[in-house]
């Protein structure tokens, strides 16, 4: 007998020579890959596929997730989605896994934060919005402390799929529409969770999901299949998982959607070329939850046992869930279907993972008084800043906002005003209703005693029912000026939460119109999970502020935009269509064939909202944009400024947004491409210089179907808000058009 089958069937049997003295895996001072090796090394085939597996564990809330309820799990289980919220309990299975199994491997506890555990912050897309990744990883940063004190290592987010579909209900998870953006707030996500070291304290692993391509499920509906030019894979949906990449994310989730006819789930061009070969991603893939199962709905594979086969092969190394790794791992080894290096290699990825978070030195989470894990008031003060940062005043007209000294009275109208629950927006972690702050109590603090309120609630969320207008409209008629609250519930986005229509149910538009019948200045107040459709609603307000899913800190960021205590900063990341039948809308288009021609003959072809839009209390004057130079080549950096000076009488926050776009490449490109930006703090009269360094490399290359980046020869545009300087990259062999691979960023 070969002795490889020999030490199979060894393994198999779980006969391993144990280690003599302390095993050199247990030895925190020895190097990361002979401690993963020696492990790996005494593990039995059985212990390998436990590693492998991961089940789910508690009370499940979410109704797109229902499996069995397990609550009895062997010791050698790879991983538990840990759902409910009990640090002790956690502790209890966590010492089982310790003392009770063979080898005393922590299990790694998983979980959707997603933004915020308790604390829960405004949705990703809203975040995108401040412009501000230092503050987001901020809040990462105490999503992580909580989500650690909770027992849980490790999170499933940053979600870094680029969506440009906003009927697609998980557009609120993602930072929206551009790449680039994606790229900057996964990365400042990642950076939060896991701090200096995955081994700190309060750092969790983060997981890059979901790889990838999701985003483009077809017609918005979610779960649906992909297709994804190589091409746009490249160029659009792969760029933020590569930042992420690069910046350490720990893990990745792999994807529902079958991308041009080959699930993410057994996209082994996606998992293992890209992913392994190309980037060097030491970590591993999960699965997302059934998706190895799922395989068989999407006719990749007639039974569980081939989806395993499909799943494994393509490089997902955890199955979430669905169990089909334990069920038929060994089958498919016995069978020479697979090997066992590929399993040492995927359960070694899974035991780095678990060595990096310092698990096995540190296998149980410290329990500190609930008070002291949770709801910190310096934790919601970093909640409040980013709700704050992200809201965007999309229209002031008649100088309704700041809500003037002289109104003595406001009427404040609409579902949203005292609602807490919906505030929290989808995937809100283990967030309650009770610790949110409501409009209401926001601006009754904010306003205090120098205005009357009138509460009038005015219809429910969708429904018939116009009981509540005649009230409504007498607080209106009373007050001095009017603020409706209208917008989303929180299950409206998220998983599952596809709309046909992005535009809000009628009772809400209904309940606007006759409002605005009353002549008072209409305040326009929008909480959301996506864009919305807004023609009907936009002609009706004379401010409108779009203040999201913000979370438990909402009311009072809005209240100080409504008073003017805060001067709002956020800007759109994603576009607004003016209707939705205009979707696909989005600001990186490629350029029409007959440019001026092919518009809807029916409505604008023009969005609502362009990506970047939003108001201001002062005013921002950008100068003359310079560049250092008109001629730069490959290996040389232009720079490119400009100064801009508030010209008005407060202070404020502008972020510059810096284009490139090449007019005449091989490959078309899209009009522009966002490459930089920058969020400044402007006072009054001052000017300030804003800056882009722009690196050839980095910023003028574009990928070809094959994901390798070009450079090529020829003029560029770099754009500014309204103003477009044209340079030329020459080549430094003088040829015409070069190609040069570039390294990842
Ligand atoms: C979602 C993932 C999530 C997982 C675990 C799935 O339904 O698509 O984003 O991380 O469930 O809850």
């Amino acid at each position: 007998m070969k002795s490889s089958s020999f030490t199979l069937i060894l393994s198999i049997f779980g006969i391993i020579q144990i280690a003599q003295g302390s095993p050199v895996y247990k030895d925190k001072n020895a190097p990361l890959e002979q401690r993963v090796s020696d492990l790996v090394g005494q593990m039995s085939l059985a212990e390998k596929i436990q590693q492998l597996n991961q089940l789910s564990f508690g009370i499940n809330l979410n109704p797109n997730n229902k499996g069995e309820t397990v609550n009895d799990v062997a010791p050698e289980v790879g991983s538990l989605i840990y759902l409910n919220e009990d640090p002790v309990e956690r502790n209890a299975i966590q010492r089982r896994a310790m003392e009770k199994s063979r080898l005393g491997i922590p299990i790694l506890f998983g979980f959707d934060t997603i933004h915020g555990i308790k604390t829960v912050y405004p949705i990703p897309l809203a975040q995108a919005c401040s412009w501000n990744p230092a503050l987001v990883t901020q809040t990462a940063a105490v999503a992580a402390r909580e989500t650690k004190l909770t027992g849980i290592d490790w999170t499933f987010s940053p979600m870094i799929d680029v969506s440009r579909d906003p009927r697609w209900g998980r557009i609120a998870e993602s930072y929206g529409e551009d790449p680039h953006t994606a790229a900057v707030f996964g990365v400042a996500t990642v950076k939060g969770y896991q701090g200096a070291k995955l081994s700190d304290p309060f750092s969790v692993a983060s997981c890059l999901k979901h790889f990838a391509g999701y985003g483009v499920s077809e017609g918005g509906r979610d779960y649906r299949a992909t297709d994804i030019s190589t091409q746009a894979l490249w160029e659009t949906y792969l760029p933020p998982y590569e930042a992420g990449v690069k910046a350490g994310a720990a893990t990745l989730m792999s994807g529902f959607n079958d991308i041009s006819g080959v699930p993410a789930s057994a996209n082994h061009y996606l998992l293992t070329e890209i992913l392994k070969q190309g980037w060097n991603h030491d970590g591993f893939v999960v699965s997302d939850w059934n998706s190895v199962e799922q395989l068989i709905a999407q006719g990749v594979a007639k039974d569980r046992k081939e989806a395993g086969l499909k799943s494994f092969k393509a490089g997902v190394e955890m199955n979430m869930v669905d169990r089909i790794y334990a069920d038929h791992l060994q089958e498919l080894l016995l069978e020479d279907k697979i090997t066992m290096d590929s399993i040492n290699d995927a359960v070694s990825r899974v035991l780095r993972v678990k060595f990096r978070l310092g698990l096995f030195e540190q296998p149980y989470t410290p329990i500190v008084p609930e008070a002291d894990r949770y709801l910190r008031p310096e934790d919601k003060i970093v909640a409040a800043k980013l709700a704050e940062e992200s809201m965007v005043l999309l229209k002031n007209e008649r100088a309704a906002l700041p809500i003037s000294p002289k109104v003595k009275s406001l009427a404040l109208i609409g579902p949203l005003v005292k609602d807490q629950e919906n505030l929290l927006g989808c995937w809100s972690g283990n967030g309650k209703a009770k610790d949110v702050e409501s409009i209401f109590e926001g601006v009754t603090r904010e306003f205090g005693d120098k205005v009357k309120l009138l509460y009038a609630r005015g219809c429910d969320f969708d429904g018939t029912d116009e009981s509540g207008f005649t009230e409504a409209i007498d607080a209106a008629v009373k007050a001095d000026a009017v603020v409706i609250c209208i917008g989303e519930k929180k299950a409206w986005s998220g998983e599952n939460s596809s709309r046909s229509t992005i535009a809000l149910p009628a009772i809400q538009e209904k309940l606007v119109a006759r409002l605005k019948q009353t002549g008072k200045p209409i305040i326009l107040v929008l909480s959301n999970g996506r864009p919305l459709e807004l023609q009907r609603l936009e002609p009706q307000a004379d401010a409108i502020v779009e203040i999201w899913h913000p979370g438990v800190a909402g009311g009072t960021p809005l209240a100080g935009i409504l008073s003017g205590r805060v001067n709002p900063s956020g800007r759109l990341a994603i576009t607004f269509p003016l209707a939705t039948g205009q979707i696909p809308i989005y600001y990186g288009m490629r350029s029409s064939a007959r440019p001026n021609d092919g518009n809807y003959k029916d409505i604008s072809t023009e969005p609502l909202y362009t990506f970047g839009h939003g108001l201001s209390y002062t005013s921002f004057n950008y100068g003359k944009a310079t560049l250092s130079k008109g001629k730069l080549a490959s290996d040389q950096m232009l720079t490119v400024q400009v100064p801009v000076t508030n010209t008005g009488s407060v202070a404020g926050q502008e972020t510059a947004f810096w284009f490139i776009s090449d007019p005449v490449c091989s490959v078309s490109r899209p009009m522009k491409e966002l490459k930089h930006f920058e969020k400044k703090t402007i006072k009054p009269g001052e000017t300030v210089v804003f800056t882009f360094e722009i690196d050839p490399q980095r910023d003028l290359s574009h990928p070809d179907s094959t994901g390798k980046k070009l450079l090529e020869a020829g003029d560029f545009h770099v754009r500014i808000k309204d103003q477009r300087l044209t340079f030329e990259l020459v080549d430094n062999d003088d040829r015409p058009t070069v190609s040069t691979p570039v390294p990842p960023r």
